[in-house]
């Protein structure tokens, strides 16, 4: 058990077996990563950009968007590195900002979903009424992923096996946050200030193993390899809501990066782990929430997922995307 512990949150993990220094060469090859203007993203795309993927840095602001194209560019003059305005708390912008990447794109090799919210005040919600942490990385990730869907088969049809994936970025807190129970009633108005904001996270991040093994069953014929992962404790902005924060036990967003970098790219990585859910450094874990091993709570989770979205989107089809509402800078609280 307290090995498990250690073991599952990252806690001296050892030397990495992988590193971005390790990724194979990306030539030809695109990638997505959510969330890329800071912490684990930002350190995903800049090791993807040095390897010759042209990566696409999906992130809400694009004045934060744009700093951290510059500061990849400054590292690396001919990185190619293109932003892609992605608010994950409005189903609006989420639809616009894939069918944006589609609009320009004829391939998509690796979406890696890294953007995440933990820990918002109580009662913080998306601009569609969910509540903040679930709305950004579940809700929106969803929407996202289906949207980009096609285009991912697509690219699957015509590369080498196992080549073709897509990452969820989980979290330990899957297991030591997550109630035991799942409460998808609480994840959206008029409820949710009902769970505080820890067991949010820990549902939130345990929904996210779920959505990486749903897909990864729907898309074994499809030749598309998903996994879900904890990244360790990575000293970040994640922790922005928390206040000042004992760092001391943490690690480099640079470490942070290796588990999601793995998964995405080593070759190591086959369909054959298609589903499966990885720690520090790079490694194999059994999850350790019973709710993310049961299949039929996973399939509750992704029916309530597709659920939510395919209503909003029914709702809103008559509506262009550019009559809606811009989602605010900031969430609302
Ligand atoms: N750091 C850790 O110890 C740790 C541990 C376990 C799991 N994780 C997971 O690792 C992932 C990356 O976290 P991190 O440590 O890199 O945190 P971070 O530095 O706070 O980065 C989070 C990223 O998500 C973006 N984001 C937040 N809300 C968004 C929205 N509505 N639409 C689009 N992007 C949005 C943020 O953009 P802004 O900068 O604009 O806010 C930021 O780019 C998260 O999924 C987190 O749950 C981290």
């Amino acid at each position: 058990m307290l090995m498990d512990l250690i073991r599952g949150n990252g806690i001296f993990a050892g030397k990495s077996p992988y590193n971005a220094a390790d990724v194979p060469d990306q030539t030809g090859r695109v990638h997505l990563v959510t969330g890329a203007n800071t912490g684990i993203g930002f350190v995903t795309a800049k090791a993807l950009a040095a390897k010759h993927a042209k990566v696409y840095l999906a992130c809400r602001n694009t004045e934060k968007g744009q700093e951290a194209i510059e500061k990849i560019k400054k590292a690396q003059a001919d990185a190619d590195v293109v932003l892609l305005k992605l608010d994950l708390g409005s189903l609006v912008a989420v639809k616009a900002a894939a069918e944006e990447f589609l609009s320009k794109e004829t391939r998509l090799d690796v979406l890696i979903n890294s953007a995440g919210v933990m820990t918002p005040p109580r009662g913080s919600k998306t601009l569609d009424g969910y509540e903040l942490t679930f709305g950004t990385n579940n809700i929106g990730h969803h929407a996202f992923t289906q949207t980009l869907l096609p285009l991912i088969k697509k690219t699957a049809a015509s590369s080498p096996p196992d080549s073709v994936r897509i990452v969820y970025v989980s979290s330990a807190a899957h297991w030591n946050m997550a109630p035991k129970k799942l409460d998808f009633e609480a994840v959206k108005e008029p409820n949710i200030a009902r769970l505080a904001p820890a067991p949010l996270y820990g549902q939130s991040k345990l929904v996210n193993i779920q959505q990486a093994k749903v897909l990864a069953r729907q898309l074994k014929d499809d030749g598309v390899v998903v996994t879900s992962l904890h990244p360790g404790l990575i000293a970040s902005d994640l922790y922005r809501y928390m206040g000042p924060f004992l760092t001391v036990f943490m690690s480099s967003v640079e470490l942070g990066a290796v588990t999601q970098l793995y998964c995405a790219t080593s070759p190591n990585v086959t369909l054959a782990d298609s589903g499966e859910y990885y720690v520090p450094w790079a490694r194999k874990f059994k999850t350790q929430h019973a709710l993310a091993e049961n299949v039929e709570e996973q399939q509750k989770a992704w029916d309530y997922l597709e659920k939510e979205v395919g209503d909003f989107y029914s709702k809103h089809a008559a509506e262009p995307s550019t009559t809606q509402p811009a989602a605010p800078a900031q969430p609302a609280v």
